[in-house]
């Protein structure tokens, strides 16, 4: 599922949240947990993309070969899937981003998207999540993944509590065909040469917040909160 929305929001929050970081950063966990507390939806580029691979449409054709090689997808085709979903209704409030923007003609798109809806316009947070590369290898190569809603787990914390199947919707608990080591070591080389940049990007708009994300879970989801509970 490439989107979790659920009831009883909390808190507002009002804005476009962008969780940067590098692959494994734990940008899915979090932005999963943000997005149910806020009661927002969940963009996960990555997932709206597993989900038409899933469904082998004409985009999931495409972009499967992509992914597996460990590139990006060309920008046009990840801003015509974004285009379409920030446009719906349920966006207006807010939503968070996880794994969008990913190239700079991408965040410089986004402003203008953005720019267009009038809840959201000059209300963007970036949130970099920062881990060094040993770290991310160690968490990629532990986790595991639902195959039907993309809920994330790790061999070396939570797993389901029946083995390969998920707590969340019953589906089939897998690893994902891009986490096998030949893989991550292109995301992280892409990473490195697309993404980074964007860091500075939004730390020029005074819109960036820099977190640990080598924490704990629960302490690195603390102190995001109380990040985006903080007056700006
Ligand atoms: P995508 O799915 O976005 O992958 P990614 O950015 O490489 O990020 P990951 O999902 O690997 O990591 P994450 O930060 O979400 O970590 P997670 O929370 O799972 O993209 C996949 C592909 O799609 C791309 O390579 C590209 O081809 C394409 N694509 C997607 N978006 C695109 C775009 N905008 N433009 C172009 N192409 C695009 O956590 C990882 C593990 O660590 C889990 O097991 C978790 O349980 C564990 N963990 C999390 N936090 C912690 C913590 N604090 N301590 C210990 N363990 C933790
Ligand atoms: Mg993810």
């Amino acid at each position: 599922m490439a989107e979790e929305q659920q009831a009883a929001p909390v808190r507002k929050l009002g804005r476009a949240l962008i969780l940067l970081g590098p692959p494994g950063a734990g940008k899915g966990t979090q932005a999963r947990e943000v997005a149910r507390i806020y009661g927002v939806p969940h963009l996960s580029t990555g997932d709206m993309f597993r989900e038409h691979v899933a469904q082998a449409t004409e985009l999931g054709r495409r972009a499967k070969p992509i992914m597996e090689s460990g590139q990006l997808v060309p920008d046009e085709i990840v801003l015509g899937m974004v285009e379409e979903r920030v446009a719906r209704p349920d966006c207006a409030a807010g939503c968070v981003f996880d794994g969008f923007p990913r190239t700079l003609a991408q965040a410089e798109r986004l402003e203008t998207i953005l720019g267009a809806l009038p809840a959201l316009a000059s209300r963007t947070q970036a949130v970099n999540l920062a881990v060094d590369a040993e770290e991310v290898v160690r968490r990629i190569a532990s986790r595991r993944t639902c195959r039907n809603c993309g809920a994330i787990y790790s061999a070396a914390g939570k797993m389901p509590k029946v083995a390969g199947k998920c707590d969340v919707c019953g589906g089939e608990v897998i690893q994902r065909p891009d986490d096998r080591e030949e893989v991550v070591r292109q995301r992280l080389a892409a990473y490195e040469r697309q993404t980074r940049p964007l860091i500075e990007f939004y730390r020029r708009r005074g819109q960036l917040v820099e977190l640990d994300g080598s924490k704990d879970i629960a302490t690195v989801q603390r102190e995001l909160l109380a990040a985006l509970e903080r007056p700006r």
